[in-house]
């Protein structure tokens, strides 16, 4: 089996075509590759259209039945579904699912606070290793469903993608997980690029507010996935062919844990 690498890719560098092109070549070269990715400000733009108000917290999408449906259709519609033809036109194979497809991501809820925002408790690995050995790139958007007692339920939930692709990526043993977003790394207060946050150091950024919103739940996915034995990168997705760099070992960005 191929190495394999999890790459979380942001809403805000979604539109980024050299990432896309990046991406069909690592296929190329033979790279098992799982994509997993956010849409934040698509899904708030069209929660605007709707009237629906956006509330955070901690970083987290609070998410009411409303919110949920135009959640699950942007992700899983709008988003996943151009990724996937532009992945596909650029000569890659790419197949877009959810997490309710094949049941891949089942969930508990997070906190009743958050409404129907899952937190992973199962990743069917053996369904992504099928489509890995098929040569396909799973694209995944970040809807789950619920586990009620010990029975999957047909309860959508939306789950924070960074925290999906800590948890795919643990859950695969991959051999390392990548997200492309929208700064060059996770900044000190200083605001200097910190190429390397120890665990501990995570912690006291956090205390202190210095690593604060979107950044939270990417730090806390990259410790995730470093627990077990992912190596876990932040890096710049609006700089051109990073993620090239980075497959290839150049120091960019932030290595986590
Ligand atoms: N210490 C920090 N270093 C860098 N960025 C930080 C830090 N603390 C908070 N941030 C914020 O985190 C943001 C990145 O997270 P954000 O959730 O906005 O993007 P994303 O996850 O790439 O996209 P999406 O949520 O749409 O998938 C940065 O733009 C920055 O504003
Ligand atoms: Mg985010």
């Amino acid at each position: 089996m191929p190495e394999t690498l999890i790459i979380k890719i942001g809403g805000s560098t979604l539109g980024s075509h050299d990432t896309l092109e990046d991406l069909v070549a690592l296929q190329r070269e033979g790279k098992s590759l799982v994509v997993i990715h956010g849409g934040g400000a698509t899904i708030t733009q069209w929660l605007a259209i709707h009237n629906v108000p956006s509330r955070f917290v901690r970083g987290l999408r609070a998410t009411d039945s409303e919110t949920l449906d135009i959640v699950v259709a942007v992700l899983a519609g709008l988003i996943n579904k151009d990724l996937v033809a532009s992945l596909n036109a650029l000569g890659g194979r790419a197949i877009g699912i959810s997490g309710a497809d094949a049941s891949l991501l089942r969930c508990r809820l997070n906190d009743p606070d958050l409404g129907f925002v899952g937190e992973v408790e199962s990743v069917n690995t053996d369904f992504l290793n099928e489509l890995l050995a098929n040569d396909r790139i799973p694209v995944i958007a970040p809807i789950g469903v619920l586990i009620e007692g010990d029975q999957t339920s047909k309860q959508l939930v939306n789950i924070n993608a960074d925290t999906a692709a800590g948890e795919i990526a643990a859950a695969l043993g991959a051999h390392a997980l990548v997200f492309l977003t929208d700064v060059p790394g996770i900044l000190g207060a200083t605001k200097q690029r910190i190429e390397h946050l120890s665990r501990d150091q995570a912690g006291v950024l956090k205390a202190e507010g210095v690593i604060a919103g979107g950044m939270i739940p990417k730090v806390e996915a990259c410790l995730r996935a470093n627990s077990a034995g992912v190596l876990a990168s932040i890096i710049d997705g609006r700089e051109p062919h990073n993620l090239l760099a980075i497959a290839k070992g150049d120091g960019i960005g932030t290595l986590v844990g």
